[in-house]
């Protein structure tokens, strides 16, 4: 089943169209990668998934709920099913490891400060953070933070979990570090993943279903083996550069 569908979505900055008719179904419960240039529109794609962007045209379908038609209300009624892992992580720089995890159960549930406390010290503990919770953002590392961002993204158990980039920036062992607690969480939570990612190919790893998003649209989408063994020229020609580009960077770094 698909819990996302997207139906011709255009979005346009100025002049610089950047959505020109996305047409994408994401399946329930498996982890989506939408590839793509740097500059394509990932970012933008996501946010208008979240609801933090409305398309110029079209509709986007969540569970059945058109996103684009609701109102703040119900759209944050909706938005409270989801986790989000920004970018540069969004943490707050004022609060501690511990309450930026801790945050979205004081702001939205009821539990007692013990609940919140085991809850989160199992989480600290499943991401290898354990120890971590009084350190603030600047005095952890790069991965540490991405890990801090995913534990707070997976707090409130939601339902589908949206990751702009979880590995740009770090080594190849962090980066095998994160996807490897992505793939743990998710088969232990069945959450929907939506991953918007550049790392080719090793996001192919954790990939269950993977589309490629060109000059604004969905060029290839289905298994990854699929989309790898695409005819088209624009997804051979990104997953190539791609490749060069991270042999180039781990080459230079040995
Ligand atoms: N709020 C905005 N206002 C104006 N232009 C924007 C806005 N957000 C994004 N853009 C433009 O839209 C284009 C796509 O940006 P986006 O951040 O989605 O790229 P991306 O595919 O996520 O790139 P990267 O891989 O580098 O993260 C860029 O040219 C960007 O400058
Ligand atoms: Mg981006």
């Amino acid at each position: 089943m698909d819990i996302i569908k997207c139906y011709d979505i255009f979005k346009a900055f100025g002049d610089q169209n950047v959505l020109n008719g996305v047409n994408l179904n994401i399946p329930k419960g498996k982890i989506t990668v939408v590839m793509g240039a740097s500059g394509g529109g990932k970012s933008v794609f996501l946010k208008h998934l979240i609801g933090l962007l409305k398309p110029d045209q079209g509709r986007i379908l969540i569970d059945g709920n058109d996103i684009t038609r609701l109102g703040r209300r119900e759209l944050m009624e909706i938005r409270s099913r989801f986790g989000v892992l920004f970018q540069g992580g969004a943490l707050f720089d004022s609060m501690n490891v511990y309450d930026n995890i801790a945050f979205p159960l004081r702001e939205k549930t009821t539990l007692s400060l013990k609940q919140i406390a085991d809850k989160v010290k199992e989480l600290l503990e499943q991401l290898k953070l354990t120890g971590m919770g009084d350190k603030f953002p600047d005095e952890i590392s790069g991965g540490m933070k991405k890990r801090v961002a995913l534990a707070r993204a997976l707090i409130m158990d939601p339902e589908i979990i949206f990751f702009d980039e979880p590995v740009a920036g770090l080594d190849p062992i962090m980066m095998w570090n994160i996807f490897g607690l992505i793939k743990s969480t998710h088969e232990q939570k069945k959450y929907t993943a939506v991953i918007v990612s550049h790392d080719i190919p090793h996001i192919f790893s954790i990939a269950e279903y993977v589309a490629m998003l060109h000059k604004g649209k969905i060029v290839a989408c289905g298994q990854p083996d699929e989309v790898i063994s695409s005819p088209l020229k624009e997804v051979q020609s990104f997953i190539n550069a791609e490749k060069w580009h991270n042999n180039q960077v781990e080459y230079e770094k040995n």
